[in-house]
């Protein structure tokens, strides 16, 4: 225990010190790296190398940090602007860098994942046995007709398989295409069939809170008739859900564990371009259609080594990593898959919920396992200072000595709880900016080098330069404007899978084909320092997960009562962002509580639990311009129950009033 007693919201314990030591740190500004951070990697030279020549820095890194099977002798062809190239000509793999070159450097016995269930089963994974399994698994995918270049479905929970599942495909140059598990099997089905997948890597069932999905049978039952999908490969995890055998179908299903026995055990690793597609992760934009960002094999492991390695200051040889995150989205991929195993590091890779069996699990985690570095969202955070400081004051957390955030913006009093309480005030926080898009970390502190300032992200890493810009495109030095990035950076998405034009217009078309739109706005303050702000554009950012309020929207309308709906963001305590719909039903029919829970339901069954709707207002008439356009922003401003802003251009201003009347009413 590190802290006062815990009094924050829990109801226990007298004298609140935790409360009045918080209220003390509101007042501070700045937090200088901690006297007793022991700095692991050196960073000035990186910093002056990146200023001096960006271009040779990226290079010396990308020779040092990863191993090439053919060097490459260009750095960045920037001849095609967006559509740039980095180390173009050397070849590498992605999976022996991972692997193979641990192993060969007799570091196969070192623990890879620390894996803990949720019924708090335990398996160490080594590099030795992810080498193992993982070309058994190439194998197995070869003999299904996987070819280099073919796209192959991952919809898996939090097993080691994952881990295996993605190495083995970048092993034989095939391409992975991964689904959080807790999105819906038909968004998988949209995913799949929009990537022609020709393999699906899914599990017979997926436990959550002492409760099992049948996840193979939703597969099934989506997914059956995609006529590319020419297999589905099954991970047997919980057995039997609900008494019932997972059915297998024959000449198409196959269970992973008899696909591995079956297969060669060698598999060498099949040297590609540095250019090689790696991995589609699809996410939310503008639109209802999800956008399948595309990275590549050299420059996008080189992002995730390099700032893995700084950003977390990592040791590999002493450190013991954990990052919460899934390995469905970016961070996983990143940071519990790409980056850590890159570096040869250990890391903790948990099944379950942080609820689960107990508020303490999480604690209870890093304890056991000795965490150094603890790496995850201020959702998480927050749901953390309401379940009160007791938990983490169970247990010993000394071993920690950073702590990082990501995926949205942390608000101060997160920032103070997680400095304080789980860091006992003794590590640094890194509160990392970056997206699907960047592919790795681009604006962060350095950990013992940059001070903090809560809820700012603070400077940008070596190499990467970032820019904010007016609305007309001029440089704005301190104040607000458009987070932009100006020059290329080794991991950024090479393009939208099999949609260059709609690449160039969402990220590129405003300020020109070689200043990335990031989608973000941020301030910029006398120091330097970046503070994110949020979206600009029509997604929301659900406890960190990213949205597209047209994605909800068609959802919604795709129910039969529905007329037509509007979805926007409401700010949130607990997951910063909240979806509210606003829906007008057909004809006579009512908005009761059983609509209310019929429309939720029909969200998580098209998208996912994560896409239902916070609050839903049933609206007679939805706010319209004369062209017909719903204006999302009167919507907002009712939302979060602002004073309305000019209705004068609305077709039928009334429309406004009933509403604001309506929700001052709703739940
Ligand atoms: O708005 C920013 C927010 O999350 C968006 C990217 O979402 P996604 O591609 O799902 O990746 C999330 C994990 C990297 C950004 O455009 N965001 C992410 N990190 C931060 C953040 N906002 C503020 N501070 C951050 N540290």
């Amino acid at each position: 225990m590190h802290t006062g007693s815990g009094t924050d919201g829990d109801g226990g314990g007298a004298g609140g010190a935790l409360e009045a030591e918080l209220e003390r740190l509101q007042t501070v500004e700045r937090f200088d790296p901690p006297p007793g951070f022991a700095r692991r990697q050196p960073y000035a030279a990186d910093v002056a190398a990146a200023a001096a020549d960006p271009l040779a820095f990226w290079a010396g890194k990308a020779r040092e940090l990863l191993t090439w099977q053919k060097p490459f002798t260009r750095v960045l062809d920037d001849a095609n602007p967006p559509f740039y190239k980095w180390f173009d000509d050397g070849e590498l793999n992605v999976s022996a860098n991972c692997l193979d070159r641990h192993v060969a450097a007799g570091l196969g016995g070192r623990v890879a994942y620390h894996w803990h269930g949720e019924e708090g089963e335990r398996r160490a994974v080594t590099y030795s046995e992810l080498l193992a399994d993982t070309q058994r698994l190439a194998n197995g995918l070869r003999s299904l007709g996987v070819v280099p270049g073919d796209v192959v479905g991952i919809y898996l929970p939090m097993i080691p398989e994952v881990a295996v599942a993605m190495l083995a495909c970048a092993r034989i140059g095939a391409v992975h295409n991964v689904v959080f598990g807790g999105f819906a099997p038909s968004a998988v089905r949209e995913r799949m069939e929009v990537s022609d997948a020709k393999v699906l890597i899914t599990v017979d069932g997926a436990r959550r809170k002492g409760r099992t999905a049948a996840v193979k049978a939703g597969v099934d039952a989506e997914l059956g008739d995609l006529p590319k999908l020419e297999h589905v490969v099954v991970v047997r995890s919980t057995g039997p859900v609900g008494g019932a055998e997972t059915v297998m179908t024959a000449g198409r299903d196959v269970w992973y564990h008899e696909l591995l026995a079956a297969a060669d055990p060698l598999c060498p690793p099949v040297p590609l371009s540095a250019e090689h597609p790696l991995f589609i992760l699809y996410s939310s934009g503008s639109t209802a259609k999800p956008k399948g960002i595309l990275h590549t094999t050299g420059g996008y492991l080189l992002g995730a080594t390099y700032t893995h390695r700084t950003v977390f200051d990592i040791d590999p040889e002493t450190d013991v990593y954990w990052c919460s995150a899934d390995v469905g989205w970016i961070t996983g991929h990143s940071y519990i898959v790409y980056g850590p195993l890159s570096n040869a590091v250990t890391s903790v890779m948990y099944e379950g919920a942080p609820d689960y069996p107990d508020y303490d699990i999480w604690w209870r985690l890093i304890a056991e396992y000795k965490v150094t570095v603890f790496y995850t969202a201020p959702t998480a955070i927050r749901a953390c200072i309401k379940w009160g400081a007791r938990y983490p004051e169970r247990h010993d957390l000394s071993s920690l000595r950073l702590l990082g955030s990501v995926g949205e913006p942390i608000n101060p009093k997160a920032w103070l709880w997680y400095h304080q309480v789980i860091g006992g005030g003794r590590c640094p926080i890194v509160d990392t900016w970056w997206q699907t898009e960047t592919g790795s970390i681009l604006i962060s502190p350095i950990p013992g080098v940059t001070s903090t300032k809560p809820g700012s992200a603070t400077t940008p890493l070596p190499g990467i330069s970032p820019a904010l810009l007016s609305e007309d495109g001029e440089p704005v030095t301190e104040g607000t404007g458009v987070l932009v990035i100006t020059s290329p950076w080794p991991s950024m998405l090479r393009t939208l899978y099999r949609d260059d034009e709609r690449f160039v217009q969402t990220y590129f078309s405003r300020f020109g084909p070689r200043t990335y739109v990031v989608g973000d706005a941020a301030r910029l303050d006398a120091d330097g320092y970046f503070w994110i702000i949020g979206r600009i554009d029509d997604v929301i950012n659900v406890s960190g997960h990213r949205l597209s309020t047209a994605e909800v929207e068609s959802a919604i309308v795709a129910h039969e009562a529905v007329a037509e709906a509007a979805v926007v963001a409401q700010s949130d305590e607990d997951t910063g962002q909240a979806i509210v719909a606003f829906v007008t039903l057909r004809g006579e029919l009512v908005g009761d509580d059983a609509m209310v829970s019929q429309l939720r339901d029909h969200v998580a069954h098209r998208i996912g639990k994560l896409a239902r709707p916070r609050r839903i207002i049933w609206a007679d008439d939805l706010p319209k311009t004369r062209s017909g356009k719903i204006m999302r922003r009167l919507l907002r401003d009712v939302a979060e129950g602002r004073e309305l802003g000019d209705v004068t251009t609305l077709r039928d201003p009334a429309v406004m009033s009933a509403l604001a009347a309506k929700v001052a009413t709703a739940p």
